[in-house]
Parts: structure tokens; sequence; C-alpha cells
């Protein structure tokens, strides 16, 4: 029996399918105009730098909702034993077509079965803002379960206090899905309370393609 269950987001199918409309798309945006590639921006690839500088021989790391797996390549590339795991089938056959030596399963968070202290680091970059407000604080307590004492937890989110109906995203494709966003200190406050101790937070102002965002990096407590 699973020791941790979470209760299933009433849209997951309407995301799944939205953002496996999406897949190609986001994939090609990543490898033809380098937006949502970390080594383009300076500040994420920092973070994501200082987070594999942390975790690296911790054991093993999970990038969750990895989409077209470039997060999961970058710290492959940087020796971490790292696979990936995305809610749509297609974001996960561009990752494997883009990234064939990684490692990449389909599932939803909310379905994932982690053992306790199996994990050296786990991330939600860009990945969390769909799930709902009530379910998110159950994610984080599996994260704070399935890490190893000294582990980390990094995720990117998008800042505000607004639920916002997508409905087309990616190059006009037709999308469904609510990115719930957040405020820092609500944000941090979760990840507290799911017993992680933030160690770094970063806020990101809006640029042309994206609204203002936020990173938090925390660790379990050793
Ligand atoms: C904006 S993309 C980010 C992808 C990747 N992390 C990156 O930075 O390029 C959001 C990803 O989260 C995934 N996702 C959304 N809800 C999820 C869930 N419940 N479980 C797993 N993945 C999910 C989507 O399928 C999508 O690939």
């Amino acid at each position: 029996m699973r020791a941790h269950r979470i209760d299933s987001p009433a849209d997951l199918d309407v995301v799944r399918e939205s953002y496996d409309r999406v897949a190609d798309n986001y994939a090609d945006m990543v490898v033809t105009t380098g937006i949502g590639d970390i080594r383009r921006h300076p500040w994420l690839k920092a973070s994501i730098d200082a987070f594999a500088d942390t975790v690296g021989g911790l054991g093993p790391v999970l990038d969750v909702g990895c989409g077209p797996g470039t997060v999961t390549a970058y710290l492959a590339e940087r020796g971490l034993d790292v696979s990936g795991v995305d809610l749509s089938p297609r974001m996960i056959e561009n990752a494997r077509r883009l990234h064939p030596r990684c490692r990449f399963d389909v599932a939803s968070v909310t379905d994932l079965d982690l053992a306790e202290a199996s994990l050296g680091g786990v991330l939600g970059w860009w990945s969390l803002f769909n799930l709902p407000r009530d379910v998110l604080p159950q994610v984080l307590a599996l994260f704070a379960r399935a890490l190893k004492p000294g582990g980390h937890f990094i995720t990117a989110t998008h800042v505000g206090d607004e639920d916002l109906l997508r409905t087309e995203a990616y190059g006009g494709v037709p999308v469904r899905w609510t990115t719930h966003k957040w405020r820092p200190d609500q944000l941090v406050e979760l990840i507290e309370r799911a017993g992680l101790r933030p160690v770094a937070e970063l806020r990101l102002p809006a640029d042309e393609h994206s609204g203002p965002g936020l990173v938090v990096m925390a660790g379990k407590p050793g």
C-alpha cells in the first residue's frame, strides 16, 4: 500500500491533454529559441548549479514535471544520478528523443510512490503551479518525506495572487489549465510547514517572456 496518498486534482486529465497538445511546440521553443533553457538565463542556471553542487553525491535526484527534459539532461551532464517524470506522455516522448541517454517516466506527481529517505534531491521546476492550492502542501510533504536528511528541493514558479485560467499557450495552441500563482511568503511558509528549511529565495521580475517568478531552494534538516 502507498504510504502517502495525495488527492488527485479534478482537472488532471484536461491538464495532461493540454500539455500533450503543446509538447511539440514547447520542445521546439526550447531547442530553437533557448526560451525555457536555463543555459540562456544566468540566474536560473546559477540556481540549478547551486542545487547540483548541494545534492551531488547525496543520491538519486528526481526532476518532477520535467517536460522535454532540459534540466534533467543538464544535471545528468553534471554527473548527477537524475531521472525525469512528467504527467504528459508527449512531453516524455520529446524528452526521450532529445535526451536518449536520460531516464524518463510518465506519471503525475500526485501518483508517485516515493520511498522514504530515498532521494538526494527533487525538483519542481516550473511544474507545480497547476496543482490546486490544497494539493500542493500534500506534494511538498511527499517530497520532504522522500528526501534523505541533507537532501534538497528546488522549485521555480509564478508569483502573484491569482488563479489564472489559460486557454491558449505556446504558439496559440488551445489548452485548459489553471496557473495558481503564489506569493513568495505563502509558498515559503508551505515549504516550511512540510518540514523543509529554505536556504535561498530568488525573485525574478517580469520580462518579455514571463510574469514575475520565484525560485526557492530548501533542505531537509540532517
Ligand atoms: C511549463 S512546463 C515545465 C517543464 C520543465 N520543468 C521545464 O522547465 O522546461 C510544466 C510541466 O509540468 C508538467 N506537469 C503539470 N502537472 C503535472 C503533474 N500533476 N505531475 C507531473 N507533471 C506535471 C507538464 O506536463 C509540463 O511538462
